[in-house]
């Protein structure tokens, strides 16, 4: 994997600046038990009151229901997230106690992504987070539950050349950068006005 030329203004362990999201994919496979190790790094995040609502759906390449989750994906995914060795769709429950609503379900499934993301990282693997499903189609397809809430998806697998995606993609192909701290952290109360990345 290349090196990322991120650096952050206070120290922070490597990880968190060199995992980033690419789209190329080279055509290595990924085996199953690498899928589950990730789902399993995963399955250790903290979510309110330990209630675990995160769901995954995977698909390793060359397998049916890869080609189902791929096909759920909107184009311009689908386009480079063929090249993935896996895909996973994460889902989050909505209630607990069988009815009530869970209100950080997702949140909770975002800090999962996070551990999947990392662990991911750690194998020398890469994993992009995709919101561009068909948000519609997927639960129906997936066959979810009334209280089941698709979250995103994730396109995993080894880095591959960059000259194997289209150009309007090679020069989006690096990792980006963040608003600076002063922007999203406050010593107490908001002060000055929201901030937008450029
Ligand atoms: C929830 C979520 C949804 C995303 N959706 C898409 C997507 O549909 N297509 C895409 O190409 N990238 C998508 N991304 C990737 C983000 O654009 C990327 O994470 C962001 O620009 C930060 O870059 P980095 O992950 O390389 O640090 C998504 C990321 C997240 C976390």
């Amino acid at each position: 994997m290349t090196a990322s030329p991120r650096t952050s203004d206070y120290p922070v362990d490597k990880q968190f600046l060199d995992r980033w999201s690419p789209r190329a994919f080279s055509d290595k496979a990924m085996t199953e038990d690498q899928v589950l190790t990730i789902l399993e790094a995963a399955r250790w995040a903290p979510s309110a009151s330990n209630l675990q609502p995160w769901r995954f759906f995977y698909g390793v390449k060359g397998t049916p229901e890869f080609d189902i989750l791929l096909s759920l994906l909107i184009p311009f995914n689908e386009g480079w997230a063929k090249n993935a060795g896996a895909l996973v769709f994460i889902a989050s429950v909505t209630t607990f106690d069988g009815q009530r609503q869970n209100i950080t379900n997702s949140f909770d499934a975002g800090s999962a992504f996070m551990s999947l993301s990392l662990q991911a990282h750690s194998l020398g693997l890469i994993a992009h987070g995709m919101a561009g499903i068909e948000y519609d189609k997927a639960p129906v397809v997936l066959q979810f539950p009334e209280n089941l809430k698709l979250e995103a998806a994730v396109a995993i697998g080894y880095q591959g050349d960059v000259a194997t995606l289209p150009d309007f993609l090679q020069t989006r192909e690096a990792p980006s950068q963040r608003l600076p701290l002063s922007d999203i952290a406050f010593k107490g109360h908001f002060t000055g006005e929201i901030k937008a990345p450029a």
